[in-house]
Order: C-alpha cells, then structure tokens, then sequence
C-alpha cells in the first residue's frame, strides 16, 4: 500500500448487476470491484458494450427497471452501502455529494427551462439557499465552468448554447454542490479536441481546489495517460486489468488492454474499433467459457477456454490482471516469450 494512500471515499465490492432480457437474468457488471479516493481519478476504460455505463448507474441506483433486476454486492459511501439505503436518502446524496455528468449534456438539461433556472433548482434542493444567495452561487459556478459572462447566459435555454457551453453548464450544475464524488461518463466524447482539453483541465482543477473523486468513464487511452491516477480495464462486464495509471502504461499485461492501447485514435485504427484484434466485444447472451476475450486473443491456451480465470499481481500487488499468462506457467511463460 502507497503511504499517502487515504481511506476510500467509495468501496464497491463485488458489485453485480443483472438485467432480464429476452428472459433470462444477465449479469451486465459481474463483479466489480473498486476504490475511489479524494482528489484521485479512477478511468473506466473498455470498448462499447463492455459495462461501463451500467456500472456507474449502478451507483446511483438510477438504472431503470425493467430492463434492471436488481444489483448486489456492496457500494460503501460515508460508512452506508448505497444498494440497501432508502429511495429517500439515496436522493439526497445524487446530485449533491455524488454527482455525474454524461456524454451528451442534451438528455442531462431540461429544454422547457432556462439555465438560470435549472441551476437555481439544484441550489434550492441541494443546498437550501435561496434569492440573491442562490443566484450568486449559480453565478459563480458559472464562471467556475470557464463562462466569461455568467449573466447573459441565464436567460437562455440549452438550444441556444454550443454543444461545449452545454458541456460546461453540466458540469457547472454537477459541481455546484461541491460533490464529494464526480462520475463523468464519456464526458468530452461529444466535444471537438480543444474543447475536450478544456474540459479536462476544468474537472483536474476543481478535482484538485475541492479533494473530490473522479470516477472517468472514457474508451480514450489517451485521456487515460493524461488525467487518470488508476485505470480499472472492463471487458464484457468484468474488469479484467486494474492499477496505477503508471503501472498499467509500464506494463499492460492483458492482450485486452494491449489491444485498447495500440487501437487509440490516431495510431492506424478507427476510434472505438479495435483493428489491432479481430472480431468484436460478444453480445451478453454469448459470453464465450472461460476467459471471455479468448476468442480474440493472440495469445489463447487450452486453459483460457474453460473454467473461471484468476486474477494475478503484476509485480506491484496494487496491478493486477485476469489472465492466465501470468500464472507462471512454463506454458505461459513461452507464450509471453520468456525463457525459463
Ligand atoms: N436499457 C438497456 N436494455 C437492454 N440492454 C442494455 C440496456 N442498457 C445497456 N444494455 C446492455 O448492457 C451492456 C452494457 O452496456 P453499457 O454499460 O451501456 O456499456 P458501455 O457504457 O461500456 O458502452 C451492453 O451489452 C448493452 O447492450
Ligand atoms: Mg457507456
């Protein structure tokens, strides 16, 4: 363990989620587990498809039902597992101490009302202030966000702004709070590269002004080695490689992630598409026996194809992987081209 590790601000353990569909329960996120800690990033990373968005609805318990069963495990937040506290409590906590913003700010603000508004709603419930109070916290989230003249911006509606600028009023109303935790899911996927860059260095600011926890949910390896402390790497609804952004870069030690790296935009691959490996991620009713990448896997033993897989240190306990290359195998060993 690091020295300066703290004490998580939310531990998910073992966390599952099932959803029926064409009747039969499918897990979605089969076993997760994770840590968040104050003023740290944590990235999701994984191809569409994988569970990445699933897995933070979770937390929120805001998936809805059906096609949701019902998750199981542990999220513990202050102390409480958020998958047994009352619909009441878990309202009070999302949107005010836990907050998360969502690949296309469109579905996260409401066209019926002003900006002005909206955020002034946030204030009232979250943080019980009201009149010229609650207008000059708004104002200052605004210019918090990067909006040069917060004012003007209040009497419009969410057609009237940029695609960028309703990006920023969604972290703004996400923020305005000072959450302990920020999910942002894809949050700049939508965006064009100087306004992601911009609204990377907003979260890496406030992350760093207000100690909060970022769980970022990206399938950009390159936002990854920017911004991330730790990277958990899911595929088909588990995570399969996890550790220290450092770690992880020195050293990827799943072919998944292998895969997720040399196919990042930019290096000879469509983004999102892996054309460094063949086939694409299975659909939940065809999740293959065994390790569930073998099918695509350059490296695929008679072992990979059965049965559950290990999950295995890679020299630092904190980095751990979920393949059997690294059981040490004389097999395995020749696989990964080391001579006993
Ligand atoms: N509302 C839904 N109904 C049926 N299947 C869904 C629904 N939402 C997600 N899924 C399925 O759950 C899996 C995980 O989806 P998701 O978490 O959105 O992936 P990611 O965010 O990694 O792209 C996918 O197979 C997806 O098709
Ligand atoms: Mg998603």
């Amino acid at each position: 363990m690091n020295k300066e590790r703290s004490l998580p601000v939310l531990d998910v353990r073992h966390l599952k989620t099932y959803f029926h569909l064409e009747n039969a329960p499918y897990a979605v996120v089969d076993d997760v587990s994770f840590e968040l800690h104050p003023g740290k990033t944590l990235a999701i990373v994984g191809e569409s498809g994988c569970g990445k968005t699933v897995t933070a609805l979770s937390i929120l318990g805001i998936l809805p039902t059906p096609p949701m069963l019902y998750s199981e495990g542990e999220i513990i937040y202050r102390g409480r597992n958020l998958l047994t506290i009352s619909k009441k409590e878990m309202f009070k906590i999302r949107g005010s101490t836990i907050a998360m913003i969502f690949q296309d700010p469109t579905n996260a603000l409401n066209p019926v009302y002003t900006i002005g508004n909206q955020l002034l709603e946030v204030v009232e419930l979250h943080l019980q202030l009201y009149g010229e109070e609650a207008l000059d916290r708004v104002l200052q989230a605004l210019k918090e966000v990067g909006i040069s003249s917060p004012e003007e911006r209040l009497s419009d509606y969410p057609h009237q702004l940029s695609g960028g600028m309703k990006q920023r009023v969604m972290i703004a109303m996400a923020l305005i709070c000072e959450p302990d935790i920020l999910i942002a899911d894809e949050p700049t996927t939508a965006l064009d590269v100087t306004i992601q860059a911009q609204v990377l260095d907003l979260m890496r600011n406030l992350q760093q002004k207000n100690g909060m926890a970022l769980l970022l949910i990206t399938h950009d390896m390159g936002i990854v080695a920017e911004i991330a402390d730790e990277v958990a790497v899911m595929y088909a609804s588990q995570i399969i490689e996890k550790g220290p952004v450092q770690d992880i870069f020195r050293h990827m030690a799943h072919p998944y992630t292998q895969a997720l790296f040399n196919s990042r935009p930019g290096h000879g691959a469509i983004q999102g598409k892996l054309l460094a490996i063949k086939g694409s991620v299975p659909p939940l009713n065809r999740y293959p026996m065994g390790c569930r990448f073998h099918p695509r896997c350059p490296y695929m033993m008679e072992k990979c194809q059965n049965g559950e897989v290990q999950n295995f240190c890679i020299e630092n306990p904190q980095h751990t992987a979920k393949c059997w290359l690294h059981d040490g195998s004389p097999e395995s060993q020749a696989k990964l081209g080391i001579n006993p």
